[in-house]
């Protein structure tokens, strides 16, 4: 085989895993794979709704989708997480609103009002940070929750502000469960 042979074959490899790396970022058919995020065509940001198959979610991971030209975080999170959510004081949120577009504008930060399954395993939020908009990082920061590096804000894990410059705690769009294993946000 020749040096060029190589390389073409090296290229394929790499394109093979990459592409299969991102049917294991992303799964379902209706969802864009992240690695386009650069180049949002006309008709993704259009797409109403869509639905996320979160089977391959396992406890204590995290799930990145794109929908309607931003990034969704879906994570499945563990009995700890739910449990340091659930124990904060409410009195201490800079931002006492659920912020859940599911739920009337007015209800509290309370944990419960921002998980999606009753139980509380699954959180489903927008990954874009309320000060100006970068995508904060997960199982990060002073709270176990997300750290936004732009300007150091902290959420904790139920994706609510608690340090930093960042005015409201992280969106919670309209989502709902199709089925055990299917979410579908819109
Ligand atoms: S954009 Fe996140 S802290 Fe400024």
């Amino acid at each position: 085989m020749s040096h060029a042979d190589d390389q073409q074959g090296t290229r394929r490899d790499f394109l093979y895993y990459a592409t299969a790396g991102a049917g294991v970022v992303v799964t379902g058919a209706a969802v864009w794979p992240l690695v386009n995020q650069m180049n949002p065509s006309a008709d993704v940001l259009a797409l109403a709704s869509i639905r996320v198959d979160i089977s391959a979610v396992d406890p204590g991971t995290q799930l990145t989708v794109l929908w309607q030209g931003k990034p969704v975080f879906i994570r499945s999170r563990t009995e700890e997480e739910i449990a340091a959510a659930r124990a904060v004081d409410l009195a201490d949120l800079p931002d006492q609103l659920a912020e859940n577009a599911n739920l009337d504008g007015a209800v509290d930060a309370s944990d419960e009002n921002r998980a999606l399954s009753e139980d509380g395993v699954w959180l489903v939020q927008m990954g874009v940070c309320t000060h100006l908009g970068c995508v904060p990082l997960g199982e990060s920061g002073d709270f176990g929750g997300w750290f936004c590096p732009c300007h150091g804000s902290h959420y904790d894990t139920s994706g609510r502000i608690r340090r930093g410059p960042a005015p409201r705690n992280l969106p919670i769009p309209v989502a709902s469960f199709v089925d055990e294993t299917t979410i579908q946000l819109g």
